[in-house]
This record gives structure tokens, C-alpha cells and sequence, in this order.
């Protein structure tokens, strides 16, 4: 395992499509482990390819139950709504208000190939939804709702 540079939100791949993994190759199995302990190392709860400058659909969440890695990931169903506050490690030191599903539900593929149903509440349903948005070019501060001014 190796750890990778997590890229900035400033960079160009972050708003780039990700391609679907057609084969699991020794490649994406690096990927994931590399994202793993990239993301550990940053103290982040959540991980998408094209942060560490890799354009395909693989994701990678750990919210405190243990590490989830989920490859072509499709939310299949959500429930609710709740807001608060969210960040990113490709923007260091921000947070902003979005409005994410209370629930969510994802199906992907494992690394073994086989079909997996992820789902969770709060923490983990705004997890699932920030990191899929990454596979689309979307970041949570294109969401984040504005806060009034408190003076
Ligand atoms: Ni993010």
C-alpha cells in the first residue's frame, strides 16, 4: 500500500466524470487499498477516485463501522432529509451546510466482483451521497446552503 496526494477541489479532475470499472484488475485493487490508507492518514471518513487523481467509479467510506469499498456505485433508493454540516478533504479546513437524504441505499460491486447493498442513516447516507457525487464532477459546495450572516 501506498499512500497517495489527495487532490485540491481546485483542480481540474475533480469536476470530471469517472468511468465505469469493467474488470478488476491488480490495479483497482492497489487503488483501493492506496485510497484506504490515504484516507486514514488524512483522518477522513469517506474517499472517491478522482481525489487521488484516478478517474474511475470506486469509492471507499469508513464513518467508525469499518471500511466500506464500493466499486460502480448506484444509489438505489434515499429517505428523508437532514441538514448539517459537511467538508471534504480536496477543501482542508472549510465546512458548509448541505441538505442530504437521512437514509440512503447504495448498490455497488465488492472487490471480489460480487453485488453489495451498503446502506445507513445520518453520518452514513450523507457519506454514500458526498462520495458518489465525486464520480460525477460534484462537490458538496456546489450544494452548500447559505448561512445568514450573525452580527
Ligand atoms: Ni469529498
Amino acid at each position: 500500500m501506498a499512500k497517495r496526494n489527495i487532490r485540491l477541489s481546485t483542480e481540474e479532475i475533480l469536476r470530471k466524470t469517472c468511468k465505469e470499472v469493467k474488470e478488476i484488475t491488480p490495479n483497482v485493487i492497489a487503488l483501493l487499498d492506496d485510497m484506504a490508507e490515504t484516507m486514514y492518514d488524512a483522518n477522513g471518513v469517506g474517499l472517491a477516485a478522482p481525489q487521488v487523481g484516478v478517474l474511475k467509479r470506486v469509492v471507499i467510506i469508513d464513518v467508525g463501522d469499518g471500511l466500506v469499498e464500493l466499486i460502480n456505485p448506484v444509489i438505489v433508493e434515499t429517505k428523508g432529509s437532514v441538514i448539517d454540516y459537511e467538508g471534504c478533504l480536496s477543501i482542508p479546513g472549510m465546512s458548509a451546510l448541505v441538505d442530504r437524504p437521512e437514509y440512503a441505499k447504495a448498490r455497488a460491486i465488492n472487490r471480489n466482483g460480487q453485488e453489495i447493498f451498503v446502506e445507513g442513516k445520518d453520518l452514513m447516507a450523507r457519506a454514500i451521497c458526498h462520495e458518489i457525487d465525486h464520480l460525477d464532477g460534484v462537490l458538496y459546495i456546489d450544494k452548500a446552503i447559505p448561512e445568514e450572516d450573525e452580527e
